[in-house]
């Protein structure tokens, strides 16, 4: 829970205070508590502290012996900030490292003075470190047993923000904490293995986040997809004994507003199917459904926060890729929703395949101004951005600067490649439509150029999350594990929607 105070930060009752310190600061009034300024200096002169980017201190001015004030805090945490010039991205780390200092102890409750800046307004402040606060927090121990309550991490139940200049802060701070517990949300399902995650567990999962927000939510199951001629997501999970879905979210607004579609590959396990993937790493393909999670929690997020002037429409097909008795093989042709055939020559490359039908669809259903898919789609993206930004193709130039500036905004990089005939005609087949590899080179390209196949004149994204929805570029607000990438990104997309 967040609350937001405009109380004087001395006069905090939480058990841990927080503030943060620039590295190299000029002044000497560290913080708006005269008693903790003089042990922050105290920590300075002594060159025990010197506000880098990071670093962290902890004392117990009450067991040192307190200040005037100190008496009230059981704790005092001081971040530092590092020396660059400030943004957001400072501050969303400042607040992860408040964070994971602040789990090592039982803290409970914690207060924050936020920091000055003149670049930044309070708002972004206060949005940025609550981002951190509450990511960096974020811990996936449901499958361990803890034998005594000294184990147990620490949990935060509530975080207080103190504006200097007494801005409202409220309707930031409450943004960002929705957004990061969506992010939350998104890890959530990602860290759930493959029993526990299958394409059943998206379906209750939507199902669940529509009656919370008062969403619309229809579920798919393969006897619709059948009659609907979805041979796409149909031929993908035939050869697992556990059916596919296709789950659809709707947040509207107003039927005048323009709709904006997201699509999430949803592959709650990718075996690579009858061409199957070597078994070094391949328990990491039960992350192959970050998409679909990040879709789906930024529905959340959406449901939540409510803006005006867009409806937003997320779908995720989810399927099981495994090579089962009747599974696809290498060669076999597939028809997708809007008719168009496919020769299958790599089962592997299946994330397309889902894609195209959920793409052709929900624009055909939805008639959406734009759309963006999201999926770990693949290999090749870590080979080309390796596993620090996000590769962004797409049909439309004003969608892909969004796009890019959401990106840089929330601390989520995009990275755009192109796209063109050339590479379109790596996937030309003797005796279908298309086929589903492109051969060595530029397969996030070409894994791309499939998916244009089915977005008509639509402006389109695709965002080939491989490389960052885990093992992503280590943060403090970043865990080991899923990383929930895309979702801050489209959030922030979607409430800063303009009409054209
Ligand atoms: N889910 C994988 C992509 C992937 C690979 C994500 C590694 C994260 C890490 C996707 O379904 C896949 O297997 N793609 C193949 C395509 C190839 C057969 C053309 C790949 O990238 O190897
Ligand atoms: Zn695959
Ligand atoms: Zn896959």
């Amino acid at each position: 829970m967040i609350k937001v105070s405009s109380r004087p930060f001395a006069e905090s009752r939480e058990d841990t205070a927080v503030c943060f310190v620039y590295q190299n600061s000029k002044k000497q009034v560290y913080s708006s508590d005269k008693g903790i300024s003089e042990y922050i200096t105290q920590a300075c002169k002594s060159g025990d502290f010197k506000g880098k980017e990071g670093e962290t201190l902890l004392f117990y001015p009450t067991m040192t012996g307190g200040t005037a004030r100190g008496k009230r805090v059981a704790r005092v945490l001081v971040i530092g900030l590092g020396k660059d010039e400030p943004d957001l991205e400072m501050f969303r780390k400042a607040g992860g490292a408040a964070a994971a200092a602040a789990v090592k102890t039982k803290a409970a409750t914690i207060s924050v003075e936020l920091p000055a800046c003149k670049s930044l307004t309070e708002m972004e402040i206060a949005g940025a470190i609550t981002e951190g606060l509450v990511l960096g927090t974020y811990q996936f121990n449901k499958y361990k047993n803890v034998d005594t309550e000294d184990d147990k991490p620490g949990k935060i139940q509530s975080i207080t923000l103190h504006a200097r200049k007494g801005e409202k802060i409220e309707t930031a701070s409450a943004r960002a904490l929705v957004t990061a517990e969506a992010v939350c949300l998104a890890r959530d399902m990602a860290n759930e293995p493959g029993n526990f995650w299958t394409p059943e567990h998206f379906e209750k999962a939507g199902r669940k986040i529509a009656k919370k927000h008062g969403l619309s939510c229809t579920v798919m199951n393969s006897a619709a997809m059948k009659m609907m001629r979805m041979g796409g997501i149909l031929g993908v999970s035939q050869g697992s004994a556990r059916p596919p879905k296709m789950v659809t979210l709707e947040y509207r607004s107003g039927e005048k507003n323009p709709t904006l579609l997201l699509v999430g590959k949803g592959l709650t396990f990718d075996s690579g199917g009858i061409s199957l993937k070597p078994g070094l790493g391949m328990q990491d393909m039960k992350f192959d459904m970050c998409g679909g999670a990040a879709v789906l929690a930024v529905m959340q997020a959406i449901g939540a926060l409510k803006p005006k002037g867009i409806n937003v429409v997320g779908i995720v097909p989810a399927a099981e890729n495994l090579p089962g008795p009747e599974a696809l093989k290498p060669g076999d042709v597939i028809t997708h929703y809007n008719g168009k055939t496919v020769e299958v020559q790599n089962t592997d490359a299946e994330g397309r395949l889902i894609l195209a039908d959920a793409l052709a669809y929900g624009i055909k259903k939805h008639k959406p101004a734009a759309v963006i898919d999201l999926a770990t789609l693949t290999g090749a993206v870590i080979i080309g951005l390796g596993h620090h930004l996000t590769g962004l193709m797409s049909n439309d130039e004003k969608l892909a600067t969004a796009l890019l500036r959401s990106g840089e905004k929330t601390g989520e990089p995009l990275w755009r490649l192109p796209l063109g005939k050339e590479y379109r005609k790596q996937l030309d087949s003797r005796i279908a439509d298309l086929k589903n590899i492109g051969g060595k080179s530029a397969g996030t390209i070409t894994a791309a150029c499939f998916l244009q196949e089915f977005v008509g004149k639509t402006p389109w994204a695709h965002l080939d999350i491989a490389g960052t929805a885990w093992d992503y570029t280590k943060k403090s607000y970043v865990p080991e594990g899923p990383s929930g990438v895309g979702v801050r990104t489209l959030v922030d997309l979607v409430m800063n929607w303009k009409k054209e």
